[in-house]
């Protein structure tokens, strides 16, 4: 039985997590401390790093025991079968790995066309058909081999315990089954595991998930050969087989993360290292803060029309630019178009109206033009020597295409919809997308995840959120508030935010963002408003110049940010 209930161990582990709980996450202070922080959607997994940094662990060895933890207590998000990516600086020097999924061999440009070439929804976003490989065993591994300090058992412990002897149900995790019942519903592997008896795990129960726990002993022993090689990895393919997927042992051999150059800019003052392609994430940041810094966006009053006006205009364009982006070997545009001076320049030159350009007028890059450019979990851990590391990973949307693999107790990913199926038409986040983000084997579909690291002189900060297309705008918005206005991290994180996605026209503001005379004068100028009631859901750790620590976890969500205390008498 996947599920047991035990009122002891319950009781023992509610203690546990209040000792644990360091902070609140509406709290309007980050937490401070000396020996490394850690922030992330979950408290368990938020004390699984904490854990490896007392254990000696780096900041490195913490993300990646808290990523694998979150595979066990945020199923919806966490994973083995996903991906993501990370970006890190240790020892002052900047990494971006991509352990984005990859489209199995037998994928092809119009598997999700019908006979009259309509796209059809439901084949790239629910069961395997719609998972692409997953890079999470692979990804999580090569990061601690290149930088990670312990031995790779220490770091995968924590997640064996939670997932073999128990984690507490979270009412986020309650309320996330329940919104997913239908889904979950359709794979008898799934319900078996997260509708025992029928039912939604209860907040407050212990649940153990024994093949997940067996599945990471292995995975704790033998690195990423133990899921992507042998039993393991045909039981993946004769799951998805069974539900008509494609995904097999050769496609699960054959993935690779890589190290990627990272987009480096300069932003206000402060350096700022985010991801490449196969993510769009680094490219929307910079080409955000490049065309603020260049209209002077900092001279606006903080919280007035003009400033939003200018914030959803370089938007605008950035996701208009977006069409063109996808894999690297495929991509119609790359950073270095993207981000080049004189396409800064044109851009900058139609940011001159102080009215809304509609979305239908605003043209992408062009190679002539130079000549004149669901569900996600972002982490961010710190150690007590500076350096950061900020992971992003998916499995696209909550618990990913539903299927749970029998035997090896994990979710597969719904990525494929990341792909444009019909380029041109709207995903699932609503965005357009072009040809160069067409389906095809082995390419990367195209992300928005914005893992990212800022740095000036000795202050670093790591930060990165979920939300799908809004991924790259909550993210600028955050990093603004630091290093425009000056925010404390906690702060920057808990203040109301908008989003712009070129397509459909509109932005989306969440309660209280704009004063009513800012969002009269908005509209005003062209812009259309739309409620929103929440955007991303952003973890964000920063190492000040003096040495303190700090982490922020988002009020949007129960995520949970701790530090560690350098131990008594030290
Ligand atoms: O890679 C991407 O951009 C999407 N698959 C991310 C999905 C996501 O953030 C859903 N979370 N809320």
């Amino acid at each position: 039985m996947a599920q047991s209930r035990s009122s002891c161990r319950l009781a023992f582990l509610l203690i546990l997590l209040v000792v644990a709980a360091p902070v609140s996450a509406a709290s309007p202070d980050p937490v401070r401390g000396t020996g490394g922080a850690v922030a992330s959607a979950a408290p368990a997994a938020t004390e699984a790093g904490l854990e490896i940094l007392r254990a000696g662990g780096n900041a490195v060895d913490a993300a990646v025991a808290t990523a694998i933890a979150l595979a066990v207590v945020h199923p919806q998000a966490g994973n083995l079968g996903g991906g993501g990516f990370a970006v890190t600086r240790m020892g002052g020097k900047v990494s971006t790995l991509d352990f984005r999924e990859a489209a199995p061999a037998a994928a092809d440009h119009d598997m999700y066309l019908d006979a009259s070439g309509e796209p059809v929804a439901e084949n790239s976003l629910v069961g395997p058909l719609a998972a692409g490989v997953p890079g999470s065993p692979a990804g999580l591994w090569e990061l601690h081999q290149r930088y990670g300090l312990l031995d790779w058992a220490q770091v995968v412990a924590p997640a064996v315990r939670l997932a073999g002897d128990g984690f507490v149900v979270t009412p986020r995790l309650e309320r996330s089954v329940v919104k997913a019942e239908k889904l979950l519903g359709r794979f008898p592997e799934t319900a078996a595991v997260w509708l025992p008896g029928g039912n939604p795990p209860a907040a407050g129960s212990v649940m153990t998930i024994p093949d997940l726990a067996a599945t990471l002993l292995a995975y704790a022993k033998k690195g990423p050969e133990a899921i992507t090689g042998g039993a393991l990895a045909t039981a993946i393919e004769t799951a998805s087989d069974r539900h008509g997927g494609i995904l097999t042992v050769a496609d699960l051999e054959a993935y690779r993360p890589v190290w990627r150059e990272p987009v480096i800019f300069e932003a206000f003052g402060w350096r700022v290292a985010s991801m490449p392609l196969p993510s769009s994430g680094g490219i929307i940041l910079g080409q955000t803060t490049g065309l603020l810094e260049l209209v002077k966006w900092r001279q606006a009053p903080r919280f007035g029309a003009e400033r939003a006006h200018l914030l959803v205009e370089a938007w605008r364009r950035a996701y208009a630019d977006r069409v063109l982006l996808g894999d690297p070997t495929t991509t119609r545009a790359t950073a270095a178009d993207l981000l080049d001076e004189e396409w800064f320049n044109f851009r900058v030159g139609e940011l001159v109206s102080p009215r809304a350009t509609p979305s239908a007028d605003v043209r992408n890059w062009t190679p002539a033009a130079t000549s004149e450019s669901t569900e996600t979990t972002h982490l961010s851990v710190a150690d007590g020597a500076g350096n950061v590391v900020s992971i992003t990973t998916t499995l696209n949307g909550s618990f990913g295409c539903g299927l749970l693999v029998p035997g090896v107790g994990f979710l597969l990913n719904n990525e494929m919809d990341d792909f444009a199926a019909a380029p041109g038409r709207p995903n699932l986040y609503g965005l357009i997308q072009g040809e160069a983000n067409a389906v095809g084997p082995g390419k990367r579909m195209l992300s928005s995840m914005s893992p990212a690291v800022a740095w000036r002189e000795n202050e670093t900060m790591a930060l990165g959120s979920p939300g799908g297309s809004t991924i790259p705008t909550v993210t600028a918005q955050v990093l603004l508030n630091v290093i425009v206005d000056g925010d404390d991290i906690q702060a920057a994180v808990n203040r109301p935010r908008i989003h712009h996605q070129w397509m459909p026209d509109q932005i989306a503001v969440e309660p209280d963002a704009f004063s009513p005379e800012t969002a009269t004068e908005l509209e005003r100028r062209g812009h259309k408003l739309k409620d929103r009631s929440r955007l991303g859901e952003v973890n964000v750790v920063r190492v000040t110049s003096d040495g303190i620590v700090e982490a922020a976890a988002d009020p949007r969500g129960p995520g949970s940010a701790g530090v560690v205390q350098p131990a008594p008498g030290s």
